[in-house]
């Protein structure tokens, strides 16, 4: 059967600053979840958390953006944000950047990844869900396992995998409208580098398989970033991906996330640090952070989810989380000096720039007689 998933994931609000949300949000989210899926709404759906955002995972039959999923979403942030006020937590409704909903979630605050196929007789996908970062932190490990046969082998095993796949990317800086080029692999390798090494510009939306033409990933990439023309902060963004058979296992998948990557988030969304890959409702603490990283793997059968396998919780996953943590404490070392924090166009908080225009006016031109 055709199946339709969507993760949709909103920060409405936090225990403790920005690090978690309450019990009672959870409780919250998850008997909306049950009521739709009684309703028929959907067939199936799960809630988590990581950091301090909530991640609705929904399968159902109504296709990507379809408004009554996205409307369903919607009124659930609504609700968990009602429960944050009332208990007083922090940034009550934080990622609910609108006041009304207008027929679809993109654009309006909350992340949303969505894929529909023909269900395989065994469909297993991960749900990768971060905190404290953008959507670009997905560029190197999609590409590790999608396009590089160095980190991936399988790439060259598979018979479907050698004739490569097509990557989807937006340029997230374009506030106008969702401005998007695909490059196939192994054909525009270097041009795909060439863009996915600015992951805070290019951003990868979708990774389609050429010999199948199945699509393999997708990720909540949006124009968040920049929305109306003003700096909103980082999208902490979701993503899924098929695995497994023609597809890379799962794996090939996770193992990128070994290298701990240096990414753009972190404490006010304008510091570099290491991803750290995280268990299953990981809480934020570390300078606003680390940046984190969370893998649920789960199979779909007639719509239906098994439990999910928390794929960092394996004693691997505790030697990248030290080495995640020692990479950041060194950058972190650098203070403010270059490198450590955002350039200026990625500065989420304006104090910057405000005093930069202030000193801007005490400066002076010498003059050489
Ligand atoms: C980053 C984040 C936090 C806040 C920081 C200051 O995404 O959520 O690092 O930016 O805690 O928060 P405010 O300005 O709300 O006090
Ligand atoms: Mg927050
Ligand atoms: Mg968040």
């Amino acid at each position: 059967m055709k199946v339709t998933l969507s993760v949709i994931k909103a920060d409405t609000g936090s225990v403790g600053g920005h690090n978690r949300p309450s019990d009672a949000m959870l409780a919250k989210a998850k008997e909306q979840l049950a009521g739709v899926i009684s309703s028929g709404l959907l067939i199936d759906g799960k809630v988590t958390f990581t950091g301090d955002d909530i991640a609705l995972l929904m399968a159902h039959t109504k296709g990507v953006d379809h408004p009554d999923i996205h409307k369903f979403a919607w009124d659930t942030f609504l609700e968990t944000t009602k429960v944050a006020k009332s208990q007083g937590l922090y940034g009550a409704g934080q990622d609910l950047l609108k006041d009304a909903f207008s027929g679809n979630i993109r654009g309006m605050g909350p992340g949303s990844a969505e894929i529909e196929f023909e269900e395989r007789p065994s469909e297993p996908f991960i749900v990768f869900a971060g905190d404290k970062c953008g959507p670009g932190v997905f560029n190197y490990p999609i590409f590790e396992a999608f396009a590089n046969p160095y980190h991936n082998a399988g790439l060259l095993l598979a018979p479907e995998m050698i004739a490569g796949f097509t990557f989807t990317i937006m340029d997230v800086n374009n506030t106008e409208a969702d401005r998007v080029i695909s490059l196939k692999v192994p054909q525009d390798y270097y041009d795909l580098c060439i863009l996915l090494r600015d992951p805070n510009h290019f951003v990868i939306e979708m990774v389609v398989e050429n010999a199948t033409g199945l699509q393999a990933a997708v990720a909540s990439t949006s124009r968040l970033h920049n929305i109306a023309g003003k700096y909103v902060g980082k999208d902490d963004p979701v993503a899924i991906v098929r695995s497994q058979k023609q597809f890379p296992s799962t794996g090939e998948i996770l193992s990128p996330w070994a290298l701990a990557h240096l990414t753009l988030g972190d404490n006010r969304g304008s510091h570099h640090v290491a991803v750290m890959p995280v268990k299953q409702n990981s809480i934020i603490s570390f300078f606003d952070g680390p940046t984190i990283m969370s893998a649920a793997g789960y199979c779909v059968h007639e719509g239906k989810l098994t439990e999910s396998v928390d794929l960092f919780d394996q004693p691997f996953w505790d030697l990248i989380r030290t080495k995640a943590a020692q990479k950041t404490l060194d950058i972190r070392a650098q203070g403010f000096y270059g490198p450590a924090m955002a350039g200026m166009d990625e500065l989420e908080y304006t104090g910057v720039i405000q005093n930069l225009k202030r000193l801007n006016e005490k400066f002076t031109v010498r003059k050489h007689e």
